[in-house]
């Protein structure tokens, strides 16, 4: 859905990442996971949706190693912006991991429950390798020590919108990623 620069000016603080630093960033991201992934012939990215679909698809347009995409849904009990900590399995990916190479592809850590659930459930269908790709980090957030393999940006404690993440599952589209006021949310 398209928002209008009316709509945007009304809920959008300030731009944190405009459309060039993430493209570049992404292009980054994607550089290093296609050396580190060089000699590896079984990769397989899982894409945690919706929040990663348009981060997801930018990186894997730019990996140069062969790989196989594939996606889950994940519901995190939200009531708004507050996270409960209890996830739960809405899709699961179509492909088996096991004895294969996995990339977790996520948008954002805020609590980490998100990412440690998800840790949780792939080590426990034993891939090969298991490492985790997030975009953005919010560290003063952070509830659950969680490894993150590879990061693209820390962003101060905002809700964001934009490039895949929502509120309330409108403003995805955005191509920025933008803090909104917080008497939108709040
Ligand atoms: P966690 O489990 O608290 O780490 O939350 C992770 C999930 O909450 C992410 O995958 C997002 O779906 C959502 N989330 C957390 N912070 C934001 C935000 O600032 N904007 C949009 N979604 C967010
Ligand atoms: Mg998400």
């Amino acid at each position: 859905m398209a928002h209008s620069d009316r709509e945007v000016a009304d809920v959008i603080q300030e731009v944190l990442l405009d459309e060039q630093a993430i493209a570049a960033r992404v292009a980054e991201l994607a550089e290093r996971i296609t050396a580190d992934y060089a000699e590896i012939d079984d990769l397989v990215l899982v894409g945690v949706l919706k929040g990663a679909f348009i981060f997801m698809a930018d990186l894997t347009r730019r990996f140069k190693v062969a790989h196989h995409v594939d996606f889950i849904a994940l519901s995190s009990y939200n009531s708004g912006t507050e996270s409960t900590g209890a996830v739960r399995l809405i899709m699961d990916t179509r492909t088996s991991v096991t004895g294969r190479n996995v990339l977790i592809v996520e948008d954002i850590l805020d609590t980490g429950h998100t990412l440690d659930y998800l840790l949780r459930t792939f080590s426990a269908r034993q891939p090969r390798s298991l490492r985790t790709c997030v975009l953005l980090s919010k560290p003063a957030r952070l509830q659950v020590k969680v490894p993150v393999d590879y990061l693209g940006f820390e962003i101060p404690d905002k809700w964001v919108v934009g490039y895949g993440l929502d509120f309330a599952d409108k403003y995805r589209t955005l191509p920025f990623i933008g803090a909104l006021k917080p008497e939108v949310y709040q």
